[in-house]
């Protein structure tokens, strides 16, 4: 059977470590990432709050970059596909904060986004497997979701064995995407639990050239994806 998993692991520096002055020059530091990470916060569904959708569809005349809108806010139901509708390439919603999130996958695909799945660190992924196929991204958080620089969680990596092995036994194509602590002391362990996606904030954004940051993590990712 071949893997379902590409071959290049796809780095997505997280915003949030960025200088929210200057975002249109922090998207240019990280131009050879593959996807640039927003974390959307609404001080509701986690405490803390960042931007909005206004920033995004700036920032989406900024850079070429592709934008992978992380929504940590209730009712996504309601204002998701606002994001799919601003050009964002993957818009991931919590499953925690979904009413009917098969019916909100469903909108943000006809709006012409990737749609990804949020799995916050309490939340145990066995239930929402079935969802799957509904998805095209599975967002598994390796901290708390709400703030950047926490410290990862290893035991988190089970849910990302979980999936792989859920999407290999049912021949699923699904980005799997870790988000939290990934630095170059996490990524490997990531990689090799299944994950092709790695959202880095600090380790990017608190690098003196964070696009050489990028690569370097790449190149970690890389080697160690199975
Ligand atoms: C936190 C956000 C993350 C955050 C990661 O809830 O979802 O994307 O920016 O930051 P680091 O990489 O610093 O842990
Ligand atoms: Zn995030």
């Amino acid at each position: 059977m071949t893997s379902p998993q590409p071959a290049e692991p796809l780095l997505a520096p997280s915003l949030l470590a960025a200088d929210f002055a200057h975002l249109a020059d922090e998207a240019a530091a990280v131009a050879s990432a593959d996807w640039l990470h927003v974390d959307v916060m609404d001080a509701h569904f986690v405490p803390n709050l960042t931007i909005g959708l206004p920033v995004v569809q700036s920032l989406r005349r900024a850079t070429d970059l592709p934008l992978d809108c992380h929504l940590m806010i209730d009712d996504p139901d309601r204002w998701a596909i606002g994001y799919a509708e601003a050009g964002a390439r993957n818009v991931t919603f919590h499953v925690e904060a979904a009413a009917d999130a098969v019916r909100t996958a469903r909108s943000i695909r006809a709006a012409g986004s990737l749609v990804g799945l949020g799995v916050d660190r309490d939340t145990p992924l066995d239930p929402y497997l079935d969802l799957l196929p509904e998805f095209d991204t599975l967002l598994i958080m390796t901290i708390k979701a709400g703030f950047g620089g926490q410290t990862f969680i290893p035991k988190l990596l089970d849910k990302v064995r979980l999936a792989r092995r859920h999407l290999q036994a049912g021949h699923l194509q699904l980005f799997v995407e870790v988000d939290g602590g990934i630095d170059e002391d996490t990524i490997v362990d990531a990689a090799q639990a299944g994950a092709d996606v790695f959202v880095a904030g600090t380790a990017v954004y608190g690098a003196d050239d964070p696009g050489k940051a990028v690569e370097a993590l790449r190149a970690q990712a890389r080697a160690a994806m199975p």
